[in-house]
């Protein structure tokens, strides 16, 4: 950890700690987060707890007359740790709100969520059926869907044929490709092959190599949070930033997180992405200088969930006078609307699940740094297959 990034962690500790003692215990509000703090998926654990603790640091640490407490829990990205730990939040520390992390834990926890009637904010997923898995479930992250059928679209539209799809062996990988094929397909194209990588120290050399052997012109890549650096190095080691070949996916594969450090390599790929840290909206601009400060580096689409995850708990608590009843608070949650630094965002009355702009974004130089440029703006995308269950 960076030392400027552990100072900040130690003070927002410490005046936790502080604050909370001073205060009654049925006055305080316990939030309990669930997420991957250790393990290969440290780096999403870290992003979504800088964004709640940025959004706590900004709006203080009292609301509706009572104290917050932010407890984070680390899975290590084990599914099992994850139920477990939700257990002990919910019985143990007696949490008035839990925020659940990546597609595996948040379907662990949810019959247990259910049962104990716990609103739950989903802080990471990016699976669909994961809000389907418990009635007190509301996403402030994202779906894959939402940009991947979006970027299919693009493609097609900007003369792609033939893709290959490379995408991390788990559930939302599966989700990503599942979209892609069914807009790709539909607008003419063909999806030549699949390849599916694992989720645990990935290389994904050999699957790039067999990729471009089966000489597509557009190859459609998701990878989580975290693995964007690999990606890129290993794609300019094999040559294929030179070979013509369009990368194209969604936000995921150009991470804010890992831009700085992709130099040349990523400059011209576009996606479809429901954050970029260029994003030019004054909020944003604040945004990201804010967390510049608390953590050193650059904001990116993990932090924004965790962020806007505590403005909708924050808000929740203000509306219904801090009175926590899972099912008021759910009732509260649903149809509230607001400015997030990615653009406006509310949550869908009918899914709980979020719904946000969509944007097409390509990669450019700015002040020697790679950035996500936003040039097309798709508003108010719900999650396209909850959309096409109803239809
Ligand atoms: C997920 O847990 O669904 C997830 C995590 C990181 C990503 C995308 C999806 O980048």
């Amino acid at each position: 950890m960076c030392p400027r990034y552990f100072l900040a962690a130690c003070l927002v500790a410490a005046i936790s700690w502080v604050d909370v003692r001073a205060a009654p215990a049925q006055d305080v509000v316990k939030i309990g987060v669930v997420i991957p703090m250790t393990g290969g998926l440290a780096p999403v654990g870290r992003e979504v707890a800088s964004g709640a603790k940025l959004y706590i640091q900004q709006h203080g640490e009292t609301v509706a007359g009572r104290k917050i407490e932010l407890i984070i829990r680390d899975d290590a990205g084990v599914p099992d740790n994850g139920k477990r730990l939700a257990q002990e939040l919910i019985v143990k520390d007696k949490v008035s709100f839990l925020g659940a992390g990546t597609t595996p834990t948040a379907m662990a926890m949810a019959p247990l969520v259910t049962e104990a009637k716990v609103a739950t904010v989903v802080m990471v997923s990016g699976t669909s059926v994961v809000t389907e898995r418990s009635p007190y479930y509301v996403r402030t992250s994202f779906t894959l869907g939402q940009q991947s059928g979006i970027i299919a679209d693009w493609a097609i539209q900007n003369g792609s044929k033939k893709a290959v799809c490379i995408v991390t062996d788990w559930t939302p990988g599966a989700e990503a490709s599942k979209v892609f094929d069914q807009h790709f397909i539909k607008g003419g194209g063909q999806v030549l092959d699949t390849l599916k990588v694992p989720l645990a120290n990935p290389d994904f050399a050999p699957f790039l190599q067999r990729a471009r052997d089966l000489q597509p012109d557009t190859l459609f890549v998701f990878v989580p949070a975290g693995q964007a650096g690999t990606l890129a190095r290993q794609f300019a080691e094999r040559g294929l930033d030179k070979s013509g070949i369009k990368l194209i996916g969604p936000g995921d594969i150009v991470d804010d997180d890992d831009l700085p450090g992709t130099g040349d390599t990523l400059l011209g790929v576009v996606t479809a992405g429901i954050y970029s840290a260029a994003h030019p909206s004054s909020i944003n601009k604040d945004y990201v200088a804010a967390y510049a400060r608390a953590t050193g580096h650059r904001a990116n689409f993990i932090s924004v969930g965790g962020y806007d995850g505590m403005h909708l708990i924050y808000s929740v608590l203000e509306k219904t006078g801090s009175k926590i009843d899972a099912d008021a608070v759910v009732t509260a949650m649903k149809g509230m609307k607001w400015e997030s630094p990615r653009g406006p965002i509310s949550i869908d009355p009918r899914t709980r699940d979020i719904v946000q702009n969509v944007y097409i974004r390509k990669i450019e130089k700015l002040d020697s740094e790679p950035w996500a440029v936003e040039f097309a703006t798709f508003e108010a995308v719900k999650d396209p297959l909850k959309e096409a269950a109803v239809q």
